[in-house]
């Protein structure tokens, strides 16, 4: 069922592009807004009238008083986590209304938490480097058939008896190494929050049904990715990635929806590229100006204040950005980081073995080992701040912008200047 009025926001990097800003602008005119993959690994900031507010399960249109939030299936939801992060959202003034969240979703329970800090031990130097909150290991069990889902808690009965038949096959199949914890605990807990977030409104009701209709009542559609392309359970740098499905494909199979249902694709891109956690990372910067770009752009994990590594924008990893999700326009932002810095440099292929390489290699032995070949470009010295109108930014940012277009094929049509909600220049409404 097309809809003329779908628009889906895409990381096109490994997270963190500054999706959360983006959704904040979009959201003021969207009149739904669904999160539809990952949990609360992600950390979506969004800064308005000098307040932030930092996002991980909550759709961030949360902020528009008018917009329907949805939480669709394919998020596995920490209740407790949820929980907090509404109370944290109500003490920042904002009034949590109109949440729906999926009976489908799979709960990430306590002991999910345990086992990804536990594997990530295991792992040793070979460990991803996750946000330990449980996500691999919940999604791990969605997909062998061994989960609960949100709507389980409806009746006290059948989830205490899925519970307990699930406590029985962990003992059994787990190592011995690994404590579960109190079955009593975890099953109280649970019912507990749930009952708690029952009397604060939430709604937990058939999503794919909610977005359906909504759909084909002609109603803006914000569909909020979280993550990044790279970090793609499938095409992402595999095993340094999440165990969800952040590509555009991931709307459908997460929200439940059909693919022709969607109608623009807006890519994230943040103006270098950042990376939290372990993986390879062709365009890292290794000197001390990935310290300056770092403390310039704040590039501290949202969840884990972990620091993240940066690097040059990589144009073998957008091109195949693009291609995986068709991205209709990009938006970028922290342009204003890198004012001031004299050249910048793009990565325009690898070089593997002696070979020119131009297509993201899907073995990550090869990409380990791939050096990058760069194309320089001028910077800009002004700051961005206070510049509200394309034609006044520096004519190198303009140059800057022109060269990612013309390498992706793609317009920019929204452009971050900063990091709060008036610092955006948009030159085209993605609505229209
Ligand atoms: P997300 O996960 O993609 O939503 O991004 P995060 O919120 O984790 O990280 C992006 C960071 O950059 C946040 O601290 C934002 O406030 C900030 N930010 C977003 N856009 C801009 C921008 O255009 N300029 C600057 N300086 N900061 C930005
Ligand atoms: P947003 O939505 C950046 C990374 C972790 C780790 C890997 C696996 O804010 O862009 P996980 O806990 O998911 O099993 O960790 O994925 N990661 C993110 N990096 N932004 C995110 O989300 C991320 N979510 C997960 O750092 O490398
Ligand atoms: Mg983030």
């Amino acid at each position: 069922m097309p809809n003329e009025k779908t628009l889906v926001v895409i990381g096109a990097q490994w997270g963190d592009e500054g999706k959360g800003k983006i959704i904040d602008l979009l959201s003021q005119n969207a009149e739904v807004v669904v999160r539809f993959n990952g949990g609360n690994n992600a950390g979506h900031t969004v800064i308005v009238d000098g307040k932030t507010y930092r996002f991980r399960l909550l759709p961030s249109g949360i902020i528009s008083p008018k917009t329907l939030n949805v939480i669709a299936t394919g998020v596995i939801i920490n209740l407790n986590g949820l929980l907090e992060e509404i109370e944290e959202a109500e003490k920042n003034g904002l009034l949590i209304k109109n949440l729906y969240i999926s009976d489908r979703s799979p709960l990430v329970l306590p002991y999910h938490i345990l086992l990804d800090k536990f594997y990530e031990e295991k792992r040793g130097n070979k460990k991803i480097g996750t946000t330990a909150r449980g996500i691999g290991p919940a999604y791990t069990d969605h997909f062998s058939r061994d989960t609960l889902h949100v709507g389980d808690l409806f009746d006290k009965e059948v989830f205490k008896e899925k519970l307990n038949y699930i406590y029985s096959l962990k003992k059994a199949t787990l190592s011995s190494d690994f404590q579960l914890p109190p079955f009593e605990e975890v099953y109280n807990s649970q019912l507990n929050t749930f009952e708690k977030l029952m009397e604060k409104g939430v709604t937990i009701t058939d999503t794919s049904k909610l977005i359906y209709d909504h759909i084909k009542a002609g109603k803006k559609i914000l569909f909020e990715g979280a993550q990044g392309t790279l970090l793609d359970i499938n095409f992402g740098t595999y095993p340094f990635v999440t165990s969800s499905f952040t590509i555009s494909g991931g709307v459908c199979v997460g929200a439940g929806i059909p693919p022709q249902s969607i109608n623009k694709v807006i890519g994230v891109i943040k103006a270098y590229t950042s990376r939290v956690g372990e993986g390879p990372f062709p365009s890292e910067i290794k000197d001390e100006l990935a310290e300056i770009i770092r403390e310039k752009g704040q590039e501290y994990g949202t969840v884990t204040r972990r620091p993240r590594r940066v690097g040059w924008l990589d144009f073998v990893a957008l091109r195949y950005a693009k291609r995986i999700n068709g991205f209709t326009e990009l938006a970028i932002t922290k342009l204003d980081v890198l004012s001031g810095l004299e050249k910048l440099k793009f990565v325009v292929a690898y070089k593997y073995k002696g070979r020119i390489i131009d297509e993201f290699p899907s073995s990550l032995n090869i990409l380990e080992k791939c050096e990058p070949i760069t194309e320089e470009i001028s910077g800009w010295k002004q700051s961005l701040k206070n510049i509200k109108n394309y034609n006044d930014l520096p004519e190198n940012v303009i140059k800057y912008k022109e060269r990612i277009e013309k390498e992706l094929e793609t317009k920019i049509t929204i452009i971050g200047t900063g990091p709060a909600r008036d610092e955006i220049i948009l030159l085209k409404d993605p609505w229209e």
